[in-house]
Formats: structure tokens, C-alpha cells, sequence
């Protein structure tokens, strides 16, 4: 059977090469062309290259990155991959689904549109249903996102939980990666041997999407879930993985062995559908009292395609009527360009692609 012919918008960026490198060899989709903006056209992907923890194929390092065209995009692939600036991604992305194509963004210009979802298909698989909704749709062009790369982290250890025990209140404390800022980021004077307790926006982000992902999918819309959740967010210097602390207060009390249990054995859709990009092992709960850490954790995630897509949740722990524990995910993986291929394979599973 031929392969999904498919877009990278922003391939000269952060999240852009991640695709890239998610896209190599796959089994379902093939790369029709990689686009950014006029200033990279003519330019080939290895002299932009900005992913030095992956070794790209020589042929795809010798690709030319073309100027973004809709008409060329919508005539070629059936889906676009999005790693381009939520104020530039805006525009682009809704022509593209105007003229039929399924996107799949990370940027956040089209989150909290009420027929958008926000997926992350071990959490939320039902709520890709709503792009039915979106008046583009007869044509087969949809917008489907996913979750800002810190809430992308929680979502999955909050859902085995809310399933289990039910959830009151999260309070999120987040230590983030510098790639989180895309290329080339915070500057290096403002972030060496420091920490900014500052991320543009980024709280709002967290506590707005967390609702919505973990909210219900009833009647055609999707209804917020009912806890409270408090977010902190910092920036500090770590080339790749989001570090968060967690302190959540759940409707039904429970030992800290037993919310580890409902982590350890969470399993969602992409697990049972055995999706390419599906970690077999979603949550991976260790036991040691100094991990997760970046360094050894932030590749979590088997088979080898799946790499960077496990979340690793660590230190769990009761305090009074509270559960604590640190979790620990790739930001441009699982929070990045992982989440939109994942979701992309979801659709395609659906028969959504054909
Ligand atoms: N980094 C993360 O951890 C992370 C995680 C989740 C979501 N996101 C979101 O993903 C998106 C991309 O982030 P990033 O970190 O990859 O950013 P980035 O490294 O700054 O890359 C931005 C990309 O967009 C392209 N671009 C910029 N202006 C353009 C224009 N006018 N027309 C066409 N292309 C244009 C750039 O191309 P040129 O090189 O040609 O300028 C580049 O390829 C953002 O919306 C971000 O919020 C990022």
C-alpha cells in the first residue's frame, strides 16, 4: 500500500527537525517536502541542521527546504505536520485545512477552539471525534493539535490517576529545557548557572489545556474536567526534558503504592492499536529517590521509534491527604513533534487519512 504523502512546516526549527528525524523510515508516511519560511528556500537540511542527538540519513540531510505554497501543499500530501510560530502558524494552518489537507500543529494558535481538540491519544483518543464538527471537514481537511510540551508531560500520569481515584486539585511546579524555546532560544548569558522563574505564558497554557484534555467528549463538545489545577513554571539550564513536580489532592484516598500501581499498569489506545510511535510502556514509574532526571531519562521509550516518548514518573510519595512525585518528559519528542505524529498514526488508524 502507497504511504500518506506528508508536510513538515517549520523544518528548519526545533520542532521542525524533530519531525523530521520521527518521519525517517516510517512505516505509514512518507516526507513530500520540508518548508519554512523565504529566508531558508534553496537551502538543504544539513546545512540548517539543529538536531545533534540524531544521526540523519545522508539523503535526508541533502533535501532543500522550499518556501511554504499552499496550492503545492494541498495538490501533494494529505497531511501537514506543523512546527511554525503560533502567530504565523494561525493563518497557514486554517488555508491548509481549507484546502483539504489534516493538520497536525504544536502551535498553540488554534488550541482552545471549541471544535479543535487537544490530543494526546493515551488520555483523550475519543476527542478526535470533534474534527467532524469543523466546517472543513467534508472536504477532509481538519486541524488537530497537541498540548503545550509541559502539559503534554502530565497528562498521562493525571488520566491514570483521575481514572483511579478521580482528581480535586493539582498544584505543577515545572523545571523546563531551553529547547523548549525553540532556536536559538533564551540567551546564553540569561540562562548559564541560572534559573528565569518566567515563561511567557506558559502557566495559562497549563491550566487552561489540562481541563480540556482530561475533560469529556459528550454530545459533540468537549466539557472541562472539574479539578483545580495551579501551575508554576521555570526555565532552566537543561538542553531537552521537562522536569515537573507534582502535588495532587485525589476525591478518593489511596497509599502512594497504589497511585504508583495505576501509573505503572496505565495503558491507553495508541498501546492496544499498537501505533509505530506508541511507547509499549506509557508511564514508566522508577523507583529510585533521584529520578527522573534529564540526563538519564529524557530518551524514555521503547521500541526504538518510541524513543523520547514515555513519560518517567519518580519519588511518589504521601504527604496528609497528598500525593507527591516528579515526572519527567521530552519536550520536542512526546511534547513536540512525537505528539503530532502519534496523533497523525491515531487519525490514519481511524481511516480519518484515507
Ligand atoms: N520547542 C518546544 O519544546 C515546543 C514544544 C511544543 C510546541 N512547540 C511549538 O512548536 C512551534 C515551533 O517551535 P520551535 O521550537 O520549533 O520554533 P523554532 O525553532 O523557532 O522554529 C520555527 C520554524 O518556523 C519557521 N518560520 C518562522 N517564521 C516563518 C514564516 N513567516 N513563514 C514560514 N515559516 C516560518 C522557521 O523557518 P525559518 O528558519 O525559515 O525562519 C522555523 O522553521 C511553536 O508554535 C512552539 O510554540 C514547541
Amino acid at each position: 500500500m502507497s504511504k500518506v504523502q506528508v508536510a513538515v512546516l517549520g523544518a528548519t526549527g526545533m520542532i521542525g527537525q524533530r519531525f523530521v528525524q520521527l518521519l525517517e523510515g516510517h512505516p505509514w508516511f512518507e516526507m513530500e517536502g520540508l518548508y519554512a519560511s523565504e529566508r531558508s528556500e534553496g537551502k538543504r537540511l544539513g546545512e540548517v541542521n539543529k538536531v545533534k542527538d540524531h544521526a540523519f540519513m545522508q539523503e535526508t540531510l541533502s533535501r532543500r527546504i522550499e518556501q511554504i505554497d499552499i496550492a503545492k501543499i494541498s495538490k501533494g500530501c494529505r497531511v501537514a505536520f506543523s512546527g511554525l510560530p503560533s502567530d504565523i502558524a494561525k493563518d497557514y494552518e486554517a488555508k491548509l485545512s481549507e484546502a483539504g489537507v489534516a493538520v497536525f500543529s504544536n502551535a498553540a494558535s488554534h488550541r482552545m477552539r471549541e471544535d479543535v481538540p487537544i490530543i494526546i491519544p493515551e488520555v483523550n483518543s475519543e476527542h478526535l471525534e470533534i474534527v467532524r464538527t469543523q466546517p472543513t471537514y467534508a472536504k477532509g481537511g481538519f486541524i488537530v493539535t497537541n498540548a503545550n510540551c509541559s502539559t503534554t508531560g502530565l497528562a498521562a500520569p493525571l488520566k491514570a490517576i483521575q481514572g483511579a481515584f478521580g482528581l480535586e486539585q493539582v498544584v505543577v511546579s515545572t523545571y523546563q529545557a531551553v529547547s523548549g524555546a525553540g532556536y536559538p532560544g533564551v540567551p546564553s548569558l540569561d540562562i548559564l548557572g541560572n534559573v528565569v522563574p518566567h515563561i511567557k505564558g506558559e502557566e495559562e497554557k497549563m491550566e487552561a489545556e489540562a481541563v480540556k484534555i482530561l475533560g469529556t467528549y459528550r454530545d459533540g463538545r468537549i466539557i472541562d474536567a472539574g479539578f483545580q489545577i495551579l501551575a508554576s513554571c521555570a526555565r532552566v539550564p537543561v538542553h531537552d526534558g521537562h522536569l515537573e513536580a507534582l502535588v495532587v489532592r485525589t476525591a478518593k484516598d489511596a497509599t502512594a503504592e497504589e497511585y504508583a500501581k495505576a501509573m505503572r499498569e496505565f495503558r491507553g489506545e495508541p498501546q492496544h492499536l499498537e501505533l509505530p510511535t506508541a511507547p509499549k510502556v506509557p508511564i514508566i514509574v522508577r523507583e529510585e529517590a533521584d529520578r527522573p532526571q534529564p540526563l538519564w531519562d529524557v530518551n524514555a521509550g521503547e521500541p526504538a521509534r518510541a524513543k523520547g516518548m514515555a513519560v518517567t514518573v519518580g519519588r511518589v510519595r504521601k504527604k496528609d491527604k497528598y500525593l507527591k512525585f516528579f515526572l519527567l518528559s521530552h519536550n520536542t519528542i512526546r511534547g513536540g513533534a512525537g505528539g503530532s505524529v502519534i496523533n497523525a498514526e491515531l487519525a490514519y488508524a481511524k481511516r480519518m487519512l484515507r
